[in-house]
């Protein structure tokens, strides 16, 4: 078991990087990401997901092409699709997927690897660059790169006493 005092802790140190050393990353590395992916709880557990992993420069570069604010896709070592089945769990396959994300992301930030949520995206277009079907829901790209300069100033988060209310 975690201590728990450091696991509070870690969780507040993760930032959103946004800038990634042209590095490559292991294989295990890569593995220990999507393997936290994999360990997500979902509904009924039912896991209604898909990975696609993808290294190739060029998808890289062209899913950064139809992003908003997310050019930094581009210069990810490796980027990991996150894929919603709904016809596996309709009712969930968001939530589901949303919580494959936050896992693989904490993965990346205890191996020193950065990553950002891409939401600003266009996800039709991004689907078909991936191949995929319409059935397919397209939850996030999201790229992986060793840090490179300073780790960002830590981001606001509203107080407890303005978002807890005990009844
Ligand atoms: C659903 C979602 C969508 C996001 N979309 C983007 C995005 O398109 N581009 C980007 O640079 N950051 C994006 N972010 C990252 C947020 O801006 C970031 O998590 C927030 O500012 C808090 O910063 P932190 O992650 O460093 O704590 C997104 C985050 C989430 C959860």
């Amino acid at each position: 078991m975690i201590d728990p005092k450091d696991l509070l802790d870690f969780i507040k140190e993760r930032r959103s990087i946004r800038d990634f050393q042209p590095k490559q990353i292991p294989e295990k590395e890569i593995e220990m990401v999507l393997e936290a992916g994999r360990w997500a709880p979902s509904a009924s557990n039912r896991q209604p997901w898909e990975f696609i992993v993808i290294k190739n420069r060029d998808i890289l570069k062209r899913i950064a092409r139809v992003t908003g604010y997310g050019w930094f896709i581009g210069e990810a070592s490796f980027a990991v699709a996150i894929v919603g089945k709904p016809y596996i769990s309709h009712n969930w396959y968001v939530v589901d997927t949303s919580l494959v994300s936050m896992n693989m992301m904490l993965m990346a930030w205890s191996l020193g690897i950065g990553t950002c949520w891409i939401g600003s995206m266009n996800k039709e277009k991004a689907k078909e660059i991936l191949g995929l079907g319409h059935n397919d829901y397209l939850l996030t790209v999201l790229p992986f790169g060793y840090i490179r300069g300073a780790i960002p100033d830590p981001t606001d988060r509203n107080p407890l006493n303005r978002i807890v209310k005990e009844i």
